[in-house]
């Protein structure tokens, strides 16, 4: 089948930017005063402003005939009825019923999943609320005043990132924590903050097999009996949060304790399913529900908007233009709301797991860029770390800008002195990175710092800025859970349409295999001691150096 880089309206990109790339964004507001107005959409109190991108109205025309040309529109509708579009574990892609608020029946292999899911969101209100209330009682009769979510990737990246962006929303009695790097510091640094009597550990994960989760909830466990002795004492501190009821209750957690949800929920798609239980513990249910309730109304603009006004598909056909069309490898993510410091890393596996692929649908190999390397900082910290770059550096970096028009705090002169200073550098920088600085601005700029001479003629070049640096701003009134719920899914959404205009199977993650595997042939060399040689002379010059010196 040929490859969407073949079409004519691939090629008809590819000279439009050629007639584009030569046209400054400074002149494209020069020459449109209203160019916010033509290129920016609202979504509730969600607005995209797109207009400091690299973009004419031709550009969205070709970009939203590619997505016609691919069927983004009847892909997305055949994801929302059950299809199993996931086709090579043959699974439905189905997160979007675990917060479909509407009374529709949602079917997979020929049942009404709602049922199923309305009955678990039950026991996740019916259990964090008995934690919250302190009615849930640990071994010696104390209520819980810690949670430990004990997962790894989409079983820790995505509640992580929820509860620390909802903080202001969450327990003050409660304490979250989220371990999930097998290496014993992360373990351990947690154990150290808790007490046996009072902790609740959330064992999370999709196949209650992965290494990493397993190994620290068995060493969580054992660190758990030590003080409660008896094994009759687990119940009342570990649940399981997985679609493997055979594995979980082998572990010795009460299948009672077990909250499942279903293979046609991808790991980094699951937060809105009991994956999501520490979010409901730390923020109450009624938080989740309307994180919940965010997602769905996304869900709905995603299904229902026309692609020239659909947030998440204009997001998704920006980042093409940019891939395909001018070579840029990589994608920033810069919210300017420290609760969102862990959105970069949760998106990296969202985008990257789902989209980080060179073989397409067909099995065929890609012959063009497909998933960005996503990364990201919160501003204004990203400002005094890789802003030198993005304002000077060779490669252009396109970037989202995510912002709160609001705070949740108020600290500094008029109790929102912080939040002035942070919306300016937020509103300065995406205007810095478009305009950029000519080269008599920078002389001016110069001549009245008092330089004079030689001097300026060599300085002159270290400030002048290409500007034309693409960015988008996101804005939002509060960072409360509908609105996460909305980013959340925007983003998911973003991700699909990409994958879809690649034709890359975007849910499955055959690539992340093949390390693991290696990893369990290594494992067994570390404890021997004899000299290994049973891999190339670099592992084996790794494997024997370490047992020398450990
Ligand atoms: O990274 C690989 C992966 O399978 C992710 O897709 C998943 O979120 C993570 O590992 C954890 O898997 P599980 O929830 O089954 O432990």
């Amino acid at each position: 089948m040929s490859q969407i880089n073949q079409s004519s309206t691939w090629k008809s990109l590819h000279q439009h930017k050629k007639d584009i790339e030569s046209i400054s964004l400074r002149e494209m507001f020069h020459k449109d005063p209203n160019r916010f107005n033509q290129f920016h959409i609202q979504l509730n109190d969600l607005l995209l402003d797109y207009s400091k991108h690299r973009i004419s109205k031709e550009t969205i025309s070709l970009l939203v005939k590619l997505a016609k040309e691919v069927d983004v529109e009847g892909w997305r509708d055949r994801m929302f009825l059950g299809e199993k579009i996931n086709s090579t574990e043959h699974r439905s892609v189905l997160h979007t019923a675990l917060r479909n608020q509407s009374n529709a029946s949602i079917i997979c292999d020929g049942e009404d999943v709602m049922p199923k899911v309305k009955g678990v969101l039950r026991k996740i209100r019916r259990f964090s609320e008995e934690v919250r209330s302190g009615q849930w009682k640990g071994f010696t009769g104390k209520t819980i005043t810690s949670i430990v979510n004990i997962g790894i990737g989409g079983s820790d990246l995505g509640p992580a990132m929820v509860c620390q962006a909802l903080k202001p929303y969450g327990s003050k009695s409660i304490t979250p924590y989220f371990v999930s790097n097998v290496d014993g510091a992360d373990l351990s640094q947690a154990l150290e903050k808790c007490d046996p009597e009072t902790t609740l550990f959330i064992i999370a994960s999709k196949t209650f097999t992965t290494q990493e989760t397993m190994t620290n909830a068995f060493s969580a466990r054992d660190w758990f009996l030590k003080t409660a002795k008896d094994n009759q004492h687990i119940k009342k501190h570990f649940v399981a949060l997985s679609t493997n009821q055979h594995l979980v209750s082998e572990f010795g957690i009460d299948p009672e304790n077990m909250f499942e949800f279903w293979d046609w929920v991808g790991g980094r798609y699951s937060l809105w399913s009991a994956i999501g239980l520490s979010i409901a513990i730390y923020i109450g249910m009624d938080g989740f529900e309307d994180l919940l309730k965010g997602g769905f109304e996304m869900d709905e603009h995603f299904k229902t908007a026309p692609i020239e006004q659909n947030i998440p598909m204009i997001m998704g056909l920006l980042g093409v233009w940019y891939i395909n069309f001018f070579d840029c490898p990589t994608h920033a993510i810069l919210a300017y709301d420290q609760g969102l410091s862990k959105l970069a890393p949760y998106l990296q596996q969202a985008d990257m797991e789902s989209n980080g692929k060179f073989i397409n649908r067909d099995g065929e190999h890609i012959d063009f860029h497909t998933g960005p390397v996503l990364w990201g900082e919160v501003g204004t910290n990203g400002q005094h770390a890789f802003y030198q770059l993005l304002h000077q550096g060779s490669e252009i970096v396109p970037a989202d800008f995510i912002m709160p028009i609001e705070s949740h705090y108020h600290i500094g002169k008029d109790g929102n002195e912080h939040h002035k200073i942070l919306l300016s550098n937020f509103i300065a920088q995406t205007q810095a990175l478009m305009l950029g600085k000519t080269y008599d601005e920078a002389r001016l700029e110069i001549e009245n710092q008092g330089y004079e001479g030689e001097d300026i003629e060599s300085f002159i070049p270290q400030k002048t800025f290409e500007g034309n640096r693409p960015t988008s701003s996101i804005l939002f009134q509060k960072l409360t859970p509908k609105t996460l719920g909305q980013i959340i899914a925007m983003y998911e959404h973003k991700i699909f349409t990409q994958g879809i205009i690649w034709n890359i199977n975007s849910f499955d993650q055959w690539g992340v295999e093949y390390g693991k595997q290696i990893a369990k042939q290594v494992l067994p060399k570390l404890s021997e001691k004899t000299l290994t040689n049973n891999f190339d002379s670099s592992t084996n010059g790794l494997i024997n150096y370490i047992n020398k010196n450990k």
